[in-house]
């Protein structure tokens, strides 16, 4: 109040003095000045980081093609926590450190998810629902449901492990039948090979090799949408670029309101948004078969039977609930799966001398005659080794999940209101961390305690060949 008085006074002094088009100029200028003072007291209220202007924040620093090259360009400037305004505020988190005092220490701060517009209409199967894009007691409710349903399914004990052997059976069959050893496609077989997993555990069924269409129409709308186009004519590298890349959605989801005009809607998020509705209806025809098939006295067999069944107990649980979950692990969990093992197969394909040490303990654990168990896996250093490196260096969200603040949290000694976006830049620090030297080289021995058949735990890094 004091400041809009003083101004009050010194703009009738200068009217005095001045011509009526002066005034209008310096009441403006005023204005410009009030607003750019309350900018930066905005901005002071988060982590330092570098310079934002007023309206762009720091969006000309980011090359949304290469995100994460970008944020590691900024965060090499930086101290392990700082503030990006894109235009929003988003703290950046780029070092270890520092994510465990966030997320482990004062978790509960953290817990979450952004409730802009556009993700919630266009990204989400519906707004606040499921668990990946949901947030408060809805998140919490949903996700102690899902976890306790895939519980019973057998989560992490036999079931789930049988599931996935004998998807992988299919898969090796399917590249027997191929006539031409040397130009196999393993590109959308390892897709089929995921989503029959996936497919089995949520809807009961698996597709047969020669007969998929289905999913593989629902791959191409999901990879418009994830990759950019580079990436889908060659290997795709990261998922999430896509989105990014997308200067219409950055638009929006940066001024929601603007889409309300149809015209700016459609030339905005148009494309995506009718992309968005293919990939859902997919999940619609799923969900929907299951349960027309399914009577509730029986015992479930899938996700969707089980969800069904407890409906009639838990008043959390629902038709929109239901669906916005199935989508939230179809699309979490097929292209993660899948654009890794692609990744598998090419970094393999590169390093012959790894192929050999992993084929060598595979042959020497395993042998030739059954697939690997979760029971092998101690006996197997080297190969967990590898899965441990190709997660590191595959690295395939370009920027992590989101999370917001839950409340006013201290971090570092520095404050993070109440509702800010927060990324624990990943990417960061499997690239920059000392602890990984030569990052850029693949190489699973990093991963193994200097007896060179134990995984390391702390420590010093072992050298050794990369690609
Ligand atoms: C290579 C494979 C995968 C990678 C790299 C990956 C990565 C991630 C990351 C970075 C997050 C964000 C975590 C956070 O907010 O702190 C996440 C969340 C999630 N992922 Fe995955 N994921 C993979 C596989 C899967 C699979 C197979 C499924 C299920 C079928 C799945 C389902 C989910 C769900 C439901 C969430 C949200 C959890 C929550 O907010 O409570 N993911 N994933």
């Amino acid at each position: 109040m004091k400041l809009w008085a003083a101004a009050g006074v010194g703009i009738a002094v200068l009217a005095y003095f001045a011509s009526l088009s002066n005034l209008i100029l310096i009441t403006l200028g005023a204005f410009l000045a009030y607003g750019i003072y309350r900018y930066y007291e905005f901005v002071s209220r988060y982590p330092k980081g570098p310079f934002p202007f007023p309206f762009i924040g720091n969006v000309t620093e980011i090359d949304p093609k290469v995100l994460h090259k970008s944020l590691e360009r900024v965060g090499k400037g930086q101290s392990g926590m700082y503030t990006m305004f894109i235009p929003h505020p988003v703290v950046q988190i780029t070092d270890f450190d520092v994510m465990r005092e966030a997320f482990i220490e004062n978790g509960e701060a953290f817990t979450g998810r952004p409730q802009n517009k556009i993700i919630q209409e266009v990204f989400s199967f519906a707004p606040n629902a499921g668990v990946i894009n949901s947030t408060g007691e809805v998140w919490r409710e949903q996700r102690r449901a899902a976890v306790s349903i895939l519980r019973d399914f057998g989560m992490g004990k036999n079931h789930m492990e049988e599931l996935v052997c004998s998807s992988i059976e299919d898969y090796l069959i399917h590249l027997d039948t191929v006539a031409d050893k040397e130009n196999i496609d393993l590109r959308w077989p390892i897709q089929v090979m995921v989503a029959n997993v996936i497919n089995e555990v949520l809807f009961g069924f698996r597709y047969k090799y020669d007969d998929c269409q289905p999913l593989m129409d629902y791959v191409i709308c999901v990879n418009e949408v994830t990759l950019s186009p580079i990436l889908k004519r060659d290997f795709p590298v990261q998922m999430l670029l896509g989105v990014m890349k997308n200067r219409g959605v950055g638009i929006a989801m940066a001024i929601p309101a603007i889409t309300k005009i149809p015209c700016i809607r459609e030339r905005t998020i148009g494309k995506t948004e009718s992309r968005m509705k293919e990939i859902n209806q997919y999940i619609v025809d799923n969900v929907t078969r299951a349960r027309r098939d399914y009577n509730v006295e029986d015992e479930p067999t899938c996700f969707v039977h089980a969800c069904k069944q407890r409906m009639q107990e838990n008043n959390n649980l629902d038709d929109v609930n239901l669906m916005t979950t199935c989508s939230d692990f179809f699309l979490a969990g097929q292209e993660t799966t899948t654009t890794t093992l692609r990744w598998a197969m090419l970094i393999m394909a590169k390093s012959q001398e790894i192929q050999e040490k992993l084929r060598a303990e595979i042959h020497a654990v395993v042998g030739t005659e059954r697939l690997p168990t979760m029971a092998d896996q101690v006996k197997m250093p080297y190969a967990r080794a590898c899965v441990l490196e190709l997660q590191r260096f595959a690295n395939i969200l370009g920027t992590n999940v989101q999370r917001t603040t839950t409340q006013d949290v201290i971090i570092r000694g520095q404050r993070i209101p109440e509702g800010t976006w927060v990324n624990a830049d990943i990417h960061y620090v499997m690239a920059n961390d000392p602890i990984f030297e030569n990052s850029d080289e693949f190489r699973p021995e990093r991963y193994l305690a200097v007896d060179g058949s134990s995984l390391r735990k702390v420590g010093p890094l072992k050298t050794g060949a990369g690609i």
